[in-house]
């Protein structure tokens, strides 16, 4: 089975593809030779994963999945939420978006985070959703240099390390991502059978 993954981010395909069974054929955007820049203009990361792996199926014809993620900070009522890539302004970078959160929380105990991932799958012209949730806290300063995005400064649950200081196959096996990854990959493997 061959799939699109709709992102740009050569750190998430790095991450979803060393998860994917060698059964499932990953093509990115650049292989189908797509450069434009998708749109997020829903309200809800389900929204958004679905604008952008609708775009692809409806223009370039490919079966095809892609996610959406935020980060939910309990204290800052869940935001930044759906806005996490914009939350230092519209054309901002992770530094801007990690000192804001980290400038927002100064001097709060209450640090509980939650990264959730929309995954949506279009499999010819049928919608499916899923969902991954990884809960955690807000360190107060930026701890490793590995990943991407916030990773500087969250702490999964149960673990002493950030996301930053894990590989990818260890932030897999316990992200938000991984979690929505694993139940994707259970539905494509019952749709092979
Ligand atoms: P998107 O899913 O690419 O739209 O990501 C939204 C925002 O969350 C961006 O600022 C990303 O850098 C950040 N983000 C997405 N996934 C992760 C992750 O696994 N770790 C840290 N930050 C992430």
């Amino acid at each position: 089975m061959q799939f699109v993954f709709a992102t740009n981010n050569p750190n998430k395909l790095k991450e979803v593809q060393e998860l994917l069974p060698n059964s499932i054929k990953l093509l990115s955007l650049k292989d189908i030779n797509c450069f434009e820049e998708i749109a997020e203009t829903g309200q809800t990361l389900q929204e958004n994963a679905l604008i952008k792996a609708k775009y692809i199926y409806e223009k370039y014809g490919y079966n095809c999945f892609s996610d959406d993620t935020g980060l939910e900070v309990e204290i800052l009522n869940n935001e930044p939420g759906v806005y996490s890539a914009r939350y230092a302004g519209e054309t901002t970078n992770s530094e801007n978006n990690m000192q804001k959160l980290l400038s927002n929380l100064k001097n709060k105990t209450n640090r509980n985070a939650q990264f959730r991932t929309s995954i949506a799958l279009i499999i010819k012209g049928k919608e499916y959703l899923f969902e991954g949730v990884c809960k955690g806290e807000i360190l107060t300063k930026k701890q490793g240099k590995k990943g991407f995005g916030y990773d500087p400064i969250f702490k999964p649950k149960g673990f002493s390390k950030s996301f930053a200081e894990m590989n990818s196959l260890e932030k897999g096996a316990i992200s938000h991502r991984g979690k929505a990854l694993e139940k994707l990959i259970a539905f494509l493997l019952n749709k092979i059978d």
